[in-house]
Parts: structure tokens; C-alpha cells; sequence
């Protein structure tokens, strides 16, 4: 009895460390969990360099992104500064983007807090959601609807693509924004209830290696860009908002700041020159490369529109003739000091002591040239977005503070800029000390 008693034991104990052997490491394997990302590298690149580096990537090569590149382009994105603030600005006080990171083996969600990542859903949909450029890596930039609404959830979006769009640039990997309809491409990876998706970002080594030449060949009257001391890293940890301000700005100052919402690179990008044509970026991006905005400045002087270029290298028929220099200016629409009839109009007042305002607004027009674009607002809002990111961190580059406020009154805006009903005032930003 005892001897059938313990060959039935050993035959038990063979059953289990058989299984155990066969099934474990298969459930090992499969198990993936949320995982902590290291901390981000502090990227010392000049804030201006970055801006002029800003440029679209769509072909990449299939060498991997690190944790550690991965990580300093999530915090760039969305983390939390040493402040506990977020690295963007919270449009209308509040933050509603979620932004799913898809690798090869599964998607998950970036969280800020603990700056990890959380397993969203196993699998491999890279090539689902980011169909138009595949690469190791795709950002989804989505927004969570209880928050807020599109427009506003575009402008976030904004200012995280942008933060994203330098953050690669600077550790030589490159992102290109994607925005498609009717249906957000992440879709089919199943979003909850409550949110959606606008972006996709493809991330990844560029298949043809940066390669700019710098030549500004700048003609005009408003002074040249110059080189801060601060580093694109510490201009997203010193990002600094303010409700009143006081002071002047040089005109060095304004310059660099109105450059920087809309303005033009210094460099010509030789990157995949395969036609013998040099690009010459601009500090965001647009859909379409439309770029309608136009960017009003107020001050205490007067009322001006500003003009980044004479002619548009994206689509205008120059954009083959690289020589040409950037023309750039301001030109005087009113005389006068209006900052206090912009602030009443707005959803801040006190923004009259900024001795800066810059209003970004949609021409319409501008929207509709091959393909109609002009039912698609939001996306124009994702561009005001990363323009102001741009003001607010070519401010904290040169010790000065922003906020993004609203044209509350948007028919007295287009009233004091002489403008009719086909131009849509987006934000205003202002700037002081
Ligand atoms: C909201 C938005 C949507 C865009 N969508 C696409 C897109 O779907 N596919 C694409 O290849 N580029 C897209 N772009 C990138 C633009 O085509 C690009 O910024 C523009 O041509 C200027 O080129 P650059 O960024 O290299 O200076 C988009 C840009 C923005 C801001």
C-alpha cells in the first residue's frame, strides 16, 4: 500500500514539474506589464538651434529608439517638471491629452506621474495607426472629450507636437505630424468611451541624416535671431506663465519672440536633396503646409501684421530658388496704443500691462487652396497651439513670461485689425517680465 502510495506521489510530482516546466516560461513570455521609463537625458542643445532644426521626417531606418530617447521625448511631450507642472501649457486651465505610445509588442499609455509606461493592449499596431510612415515607433496624440473640446484639445496637442518635433530633432531622431480624416487612424486600436484621436507622430532615426546649411540671408530692418544661453531642456523646465506684467522689451526681444511664433529657419536643409533643392523650414508645422495664420502684434506703439517671408517655399512657385533671402518684417496697419481695447476683448484683462501681445488668426481663405481643409478647425487651433508653445519657450529662453488667453469679443478683434468674417482670431499670447 505504502510503496503504490509513493509511486503515486512521484508520478504526481513528475506532472507537475513537467507542466511547470512547459507552461511557465509560455506564460512568462506573454506577460507584459507597465514599466517605468529611465530618467529623461538633459539635452543641452541651444533653444534657437532646436527651432531652427524643426522639420518633418516620414522615411526612417529600422534602428530602434531607446528607453532613454524615448523617455526624454515623453517627458519633452507631457511630463512633469521639477515644478510639478506639466512641460506644456494648460490651454483654458485644463489638460486633456493622452498620448499612446505603440511599440512592437503592444500599445500603452504615458503616464506623467510616475513617468512609465501602462500597458494599454497587447499586439503590434504600428502599421494600423501610423499607415502612412512606418517607423519603430508611433505616438498617438489623443484628448480625453469629458475635459474639454476639439479646438482647445488641438491646441494642447499643439504644444506637445512641438515639444516632441524638437526633443527628436535635438537627439537626431525624426517625427513628422499626421492628422487623418474622416476617421482618427487610431481607431482601431479602441479607444475608451471618452476619448479621441487626433495625431499620429512616426518616431525613428531618419533614413537621410540631418544635414543644414546655415545661411540666413536676412534682409530687414527687424534684427537678426540671436543664440540664447539656454538649452532646449531647461527652456521647457522654466516655461513660466504670468497674469500681469510690467516692464519693456527690447527690440531684440520682440524679434526673437515674433520669429519664433511663425517665423523662418536660419538653416536650409540638405537632408534628402535628391532634386538639388534646399529647404528652408519654418519654427511649426502646418497641414498641408497651408500655413494660413497671421500673426498681429500689439504694443505700445501700434498695431502691425507680420510677414515671416515674401513668398512661401512650400508651395509657391520660388520654392526651387533657395538663394533667395528671408524678407522678413513688421508692417504698421494702426497707429496708437490699442493693448487695453485687445484686453478687453479677450478672456484676461490685465494682459493691457503686457508691453507684447501676439494674436495668431485663420484666414479662411487660406485654408481651402487644393484640398478644403476649412471645415477641419481644429487643426488650425493644433497650429496656434505650437506657435504659442513657441512664444512661451523663446520667453523663458530670454528671462521673460507668457500666458495663452481668448479673444472673448472675436467680432471687436477683427474690428480693431480691420478684418472681415473669413478670418477666425485664435489665441492671444502675451509677453513681459
Ligand atoms: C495638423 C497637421 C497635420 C499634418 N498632417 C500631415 C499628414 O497627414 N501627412 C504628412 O505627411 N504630413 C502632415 N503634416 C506635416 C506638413 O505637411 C508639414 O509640416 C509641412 O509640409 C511643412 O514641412 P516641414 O514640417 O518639413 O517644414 C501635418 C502638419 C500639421 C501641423
Amino acid at each position: 500500500m505504502k510503496s503504490k502510495l509513493r509511486k503515486r506521489s512521484t508520478a504526481f510530482c513528475f506532472t507537475l514539474v513537467f507542466f511547470g516546466l512547459a507552461i511557465l516560461p509560455a506564460i512568462e513570455t506573454s506577460s507584459l506589464t507597465d514599466y517605468s521609463l529611465p530618467s529623461p537625458i538633459d539635452v543641452d542643445m541651444i533653444l534657437e538651434e532646436s527651432i531652427f532644426r524643426r522639420m518633418s521626417v516620414r522615411e526612417f531606418t529600422g534602428e530602434p529608439v531607446t528607453d532613454e530617447e524615448l523617455s526624454t521625448i515623453l517627458w519633452a511631450a507631457y511630463g512633469l517638471r521639477d515644478d510639478g507642472k506639466r512641460t506644456v501649457s494648460a490651454i483654458d486651465g485644463i489638460h486633456a491629452a493622452v498620448i499612446y505610445v505603440l511599440k512592437e509588442d503592444a500599445a500603452y499609455t504615458y503616464d506623467a506621474l510616475n513617468h512609465s509606461l501602462i500597458l494599454y493592449k497587447e499586439g503590434d499596431y504600428r502599421d494600423i495607426v501610423g499607415w502612412q510612415y512606418s517607423a519603430p515607433i508611433q505616438l498617438g496624440l489623443c484628448w480625453n472629450t469629458d475635459k474639454t473640446d476639439i479646438c482647445y484639445a488641438g491646441a494642447e496637442l499643439g504644444e506637445i507636437g512641438q515639444n516632441i518635433h524638437f526633443m527628436a530633432n535635438a537627439l537626431n531622431l525624426g517625427t513628422v505630424v499626421t492628422a487623418q480624416g474622416p476617421d482618427p487612424a487610431i481607431e482601431p486600436l479602441g479607444l475608451p468611451d471618452n476619448e479621441e484621436g487626433m495625431i499620429v507622430m512616426p518616431l525613428g532615426h531618419p533614413k537621410y541624416p540631418y544635414n543644414f546649411i546655415d545661411k540666413p540671408r536676412w534682409i530687414s530692418l527687424l534684427p537678426r535671431i540671436q543664440y540664447s544661453d539656454v538649452s532646449l531642456s531647461t527652456a521647457i523646465q522654466e516655461r513660466e506663465e504670468s497674469t500681469s506684467w510690467n516692464g519693456e522689451l527690447t527690440k531684440q526681444e520682440q524679434t526673437q519672440l515674433i520669429w519664433a511664433s511663425y517665423g523662418y529657419s536660419y538653416f536650409l536643409d540638405d537632408s534628402n536633396n535628391t532634386i538639388g533643392r534646399l529647404d528652408r523650414h519654418r519654427t511649426v508645422p502646418s497641414a498641408h503646409g497651408y500655413y494660413p495664420l497671421q500673426m498681429y502684434v500689439v504694443t505700445e506703439s501700434g498695431i502691425y501684421l507680420y510677414f515671416p517671408n515674401f513668398y512661401n517655399p512650400v508651395y509657391g512657385l520660388l520654392r526651387g530658388i533657395w538663394n533667395l533671402p528671408v524678407v522678413t518684417f513688421l508692417m504698421k496697419i494702426k497707429n496708437g496704443d490699442y493693448r487695453e481695447d485687445v484686453a478687453q476683448a479677450s478672456s484676461n484683462p490685465s494682459i493691457a500691462s503686457a508691453p507684447l501681445l501676439i494674436i495668431s488668426v485663420l484666414d479662411v481663405d487660406k485654408t481651402i487652396r487644393w484640398d478644403d481643409l476649412s471645415g477641419m478647425l481644429h487643426i488650425w487651433y493644433y497650429e496656434a497651439g505650437a506657435s504659442a508653445q513657441n512664444i512661451l519657450l523663446e520667453a523663458a529662453a530670454w528671462d521673460l513670461s507668457g500666458n495663452i488667453e481668448f479673444p472673448s469679443d472675436v467680432a471687436a478683434i477683427r474690428s480693431l485689425f480691420k478684418l472681415n468674417d473669413d478670418f477666425v482670431p485664435l489665441f492671444i499670447v502675451p509677453v513681459g517680465r
